[in-house]
């Protein structure tokens, strides 16, 4: 039996940063989870560094925190990307097998993995993923493998990431500034829907909505893969802040309001189960819910009720901004059989689910991740999720001196490839 593979990630999420350490057992292929913890970041704003020194310190606390948990040391980590300087977008790639044998390679599924990211892109910009779609044999699609088959054109559709070099760079000095390497970046909306979403609803089609404290992420599959994103820059803490107004309360009391009391179901009359992630717990509308005012001193209450007057408007707004990107893809309609599976810290509130699937006309879930073990607290709440995700993301990679960044597979038909592809890069 080989020994278990010590891997740690870290989310810079919109405003927070999530370390998350794994083993990987290469024997099954599972990941345990073992440690993980969050950390408030000033240096970050909608997943963007806006200061490198603060960045760095709290890279520090929240990796020295989880080293503490799972007395291990950490040196290198794995990095999720987010915000709204990433961009995805389809492309094709295509070359003609010019041998007189004329059998597919797996030299050749490379070349014409390579061949797409000769992509015009400005040149700010650098591709972080090129992933693997389809591939298509003297126009046959949906040739899952070509390796060993003969023909004399290959074609390749491909999902591109790309993300702002300048971006990046800040994030990379913030993470060595911290004395940590690099492994690889992930777009990390990319390694939730690996962990959150099923390979079932992404061969039916289905939408993937991150809802984050200052950024909604959605992604659509169709086909086994990922086919369109997009970071909308509101999230949950916009719900906060009208808390704050409403109430007339400082930040973090009206993030404790909305987190511990806010729903996101219209109030009945009388006492009613709600549920928050699967866990259920009575909602009494009349009952009140005590907070400290905006002097810091005066008690004032509101019943819970109430809350979801000021919580609805916006959850609203989000959600009718998250239809009308789903609309624009032009995959509306493909995203029906699978749904919505809705994860991020926002999805905790009560009712949100509820309140999502009538806003985007399809059915929806809540996403934990699947198919994880380890600690009980990392798997049940989404704000860990990203984080969880990017141990799980197994790209076949090869980050480091030459800047080549992480090819990866997105399951499905091309989970097979990964070995042959990962002999070649
Ligand atoms: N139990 C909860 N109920 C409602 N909102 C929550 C709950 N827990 C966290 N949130 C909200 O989720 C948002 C953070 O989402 P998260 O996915 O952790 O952040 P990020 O954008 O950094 O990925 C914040 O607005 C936070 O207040
Ligand atoms: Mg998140």
């Amino acid at each position: 039996m080989s020994k278990p593979e010590l891997i740690a990630g870290i989310d810079m999420g919109s405003g927070q940063l999530v370390c998350a350490v794994g083993r990987r057992n290469p024997d099954q292929d599972q990941i345990e989870v073992v440690g993980v913890s969050k950390q408030p970041c000033r240096g970050i704003k909608g997943g963007v560094v806006i200061n490198i020194d603060e960045t760095a310190l709290s890279i520090t606390r929240v990796v020295e925190s989880v080293e503490e948990q799972c007395k291990e040391t950490i040196r290198d980590l794995i990095v999720g990307i987010r915000g709204s300087h990433t961009q995805t977008f389809n492309h094709h790639g295509a070359i003609n097998i010019a041998r007189t044998d004329k059998e597919i390679t797996n030299e050749d599924v490379a070349q014409v993995i390579e061949s797409t990211k000769a992509v015009p892109i400005s040149t700010d910009r650098e591709i972080i993923h090129v992933i693997p779609q389809d591939f298509v044999l003297d126009r046959q699609q949906g040739v899952p493998n070509p390796v060993g088959m003969e023909g004399s054109l290959l074609e390749v559709e491909v999902h591109i990431v790309t993300a702002g070099t300048s971006h990046l760079n800040n994030v990379w000095r913030a993470i060595n500034n911290a004395g940590f390497g690099i492994r690889e970046p992930i777009y990390g909306l990319l390694a939730v829907g690996d962990i959150v979403v099923t390979q079932e609803e992404k061969d039916l089609g289905c939408l993937l909505v991150d809802l984050g404290g200052s950024t909604t992420g959605l992604a659509i599959y169709t086909d086994g893969g990922v086919k369109f994103t997009k970071e909308i820059p509101i999230g949950a803490d916009s719900i906060t802040n009208d808390l704050a107004h409403g109430l007339r309360t400082s930040l973090s009391q009206a993030k404790m309001v909305k987190e511990k009391y806010g729903v996101a179901i219209r109030p009945a009359k009388k006492k009613v189960l709600v549920t928050s992630a699967g866990v259920e717990e009575e909602f009494d509308p009349e009952g009140d819910v005590t907070y400290t005012s905006v002097d810091g001193r005066t008690q004032r209450q509101v019943q819970r009720g109430t809350l979801y007057e000021f919580i609805a408007p916006r959850v609203e707004e989000i959600f009718t901004m998250v239809k009308s990107e789903m609309d624009r893809s032009g995959m509306e309609e493909q995203v029906v059989a699978g749904g919505a599976v809705i994860t991020g810290g926002g999805s905790m509130m009560p009712g949100l689910i509820n309140a999502a699937e009538k806003i985007l006309e399809i059915p929806a879930r809540h996403g934990l991740p699947q198919n994880i073990t380890g600690l009980p607290e990392a798997l049940s709440h989404p704000s860990y999720a990203t984080a969880v995700g990017l141990l799980a993301f197994q790209s076949y990679g090869d980050w480091g001196r030459s800047h080549k960044y992480a090819r990866k597979s997105s399951g499905g038909i091309f989970e097979n490839m990964k070995k042959f592809l990962s002999e070649v890069f």
